[in-house]
C-alpha cells in the first residue's frame, strides 16, 4: 500500500517535473505588447481614442483579471459617456487636464466630477456611467487600467440610439420625454 502510493508520488512527480520543463508552454509573446507610445488618430466625430490592450492584444491575460487602455484626445474634445459591465478602471493622466465625472446608480443619480491635471488618478466604480472631456489647449493622453482581461465597452449612445435593429422611437421618445421626430433623428445620426 504505501509502496504503491510511493511509486504513484513519484510518478506524479516526474510528470510535473517534465511539464515545468516543457517550456513550449509558456511563449514570452504571449505576455508581451509593443505600441502604446504612440498617439491614437482623433479625427473622428468625438474626439478621442482608445487604443487597448487587453486579452485581444495579450493572449496570456486571459483569466488574469486586469487589462490597460490608451486613451488620446484631441482640444475640448471627450471621450463619450460609457459603462464597462466587467471592470472598476483606473486612470492616471500623463499630459494635459481632463474634466472626468461618473453618475451613481438610482435613484441618486449623482454626479460626481472633478478637474484632473497631470499625474492625477481617479477611479470609476464598475458599471458606472463615466465620461472624460480634454479641457486644456492641447492634447491630453490618458492611461487606464481594469481589473478584467475583457473588459468591455457599453458607449450610452451607442446602445440606446444605435442599436440594431433599433429600439421602437416611440419606446425612446417615451423614455426621455422627447418628441418622436427628434427621437428619430437622433436615431439616424448614431
Ligand atoms: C486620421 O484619420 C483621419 C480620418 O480617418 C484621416 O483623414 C487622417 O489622414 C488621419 N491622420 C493620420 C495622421 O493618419
Amino acid at each position: 500500500m504505501a509502496s504503491t502510493s510511493l511509486l504513484l508520488g513519484l510518478l506524479s512527480l516526474s510528470f510535473y517535473a517534465a511539464l515545468a520543463s516543457d517550456n513550449t508552454w509558456f511563449q514570452a509573446n504571449d505576455y508581451f505588447f509593443s505600441g502604446r507610445h504612440m498617439a491614437s488618430n482623433t479625427s473622428n466625430a468625438i474626439g478621442s481614442k482608445l487604443t487597448p490592450v487587453s486579452v485581444a492584444q495579450i493572449p496570456g491575460l486571459n483569466t488574469l483579471g486586469v487589462s490597460m487602455v490608451r486613451i488620446d484626445y484631441a482640444p475640448m474634445d471627450i471621450n463619450p459617456p460609457h459603462t464597462h459591465p466587467r471592470a472598476t478602471e483606473i486612470l492616471i493622466i500623463l499630459e494635459g487636464s481632463l474634466e472626468i465625472g461618473f453618475v451613481t446608480s438610482n435613484p441618486d443619480n449623482c454626479l460626481i466630477s472633478k478637474i484632473l491635471q497631470k499625474s492625477d488618478v481617479f477611479v470609476f466604480p464598475i458599471n458606472l456611467i463615466h465620461f472624460q472631456r480634454n479641457v486644456g489647449y492641447g492634447n491630453a493622453v490618458a492611461i487606464a487600467a481594469l481589473n478584467n482581461q475583457n473588459p468591455g465597452v457599453n458607449t450610452i449612445s451607442n446602445v440606446v440610439f444605435g442599436a440594431k435593429p433599433d429600439i421602437s422611437t416611440d419606446v425612446l421618445a417615451k423614455a426621455i420625454q422627447l418628441d418622436k421626430n427628434i427621437v428619430a433623428n437622433i436615431q439616424s445620426k448614431i
